[in-house]
């Protein structure tokens, strides 16, 4: 079923808001830096092809569903200093998972949590979901301070199904329930 593509969503200092053809660089600068990529799920991207890709993914999750995939933008200069995602939508049991990164220079001034603030709004009020679940590996302090500090709860642990630099983990499993929703 194709999904309306939903507008803009505008916070205090951010824009959050569909990825184009035009974010495939900034795309690859955010994905491509090793110190962000840290904690990830697959290893740091190193062509522009790897970004466009994930472009034409996102655009084309967004129209069926399955994910919504948002650029995070600077109001104040229009840069693109992250990107966070429902992903995994699955509307039958009303759930899904959450991501997110921010460029290096831009952490520690509170623009993840305000861009995930808005995320789930529109996870609980617009896509009427009622259970927002992140996996994170569990010496990722920085992530875990922030689902914590959005009222997710800390569920279980488990060894991955992916391997970080060569190196299996263990993600710790956070969830939000909208009923929990500050
Ligand atoms: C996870 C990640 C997005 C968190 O970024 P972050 O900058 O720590 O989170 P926020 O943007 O919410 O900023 C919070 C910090 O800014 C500080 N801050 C400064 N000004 C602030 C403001 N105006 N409002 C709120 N917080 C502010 C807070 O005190 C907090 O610092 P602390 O964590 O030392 O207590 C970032 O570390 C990242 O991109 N990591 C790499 C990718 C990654 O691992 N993603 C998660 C995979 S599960």
């Amino acid at each position: 079923m194709q999904r309306r593509i939903p507008p803009p969503i505008q916070t205090e200092r951010l824009l959050l808001r569909l990825l184009g053809s035009g974010d495939a660089a900034a795309l690859l600068a955010l994905y491509g830096d090793g110190d962000v990529m840290r904690h990830w799920n697959h290893r740091p991207w190193t062509t522009l092809a790897q970004a466009q890709a994930a472009v034409t993914e996102a655009r084309r999750d967004v129209r069926n569903g399955s994910a919504l995939h948002l650029a995070i933008v600077l109001r104040a200069s229009g840069e693109l200093i992250g990107s966070c995602a429902l992903y995994d939508i699955h509307p039958a049991t009303r759930r899904a998972l959450v991501g997110y990164l921010l460029a290096r220079r831009h952490w520690g001034h509170g623009y993840a949590a305000e861009a995930l603030r808005a995320l789930l709004a529109q996870a609980f009020l617009e896509l009427e979901l009622d259970w927002i679940e992140a996996e994170v590996d569990r010496d990722n302090d920085a992530s875990i301070r922030l689902l914590e500090r959005l009222g997710f709860l800390h569920r279980s642990e488990r060894r991955a199904q992916w391997m970080v630099m060569d190196q299996p983990q263990e993600v710790a499993l956070y969830a939000l329930a909208r009923s929990n929703c500050p």
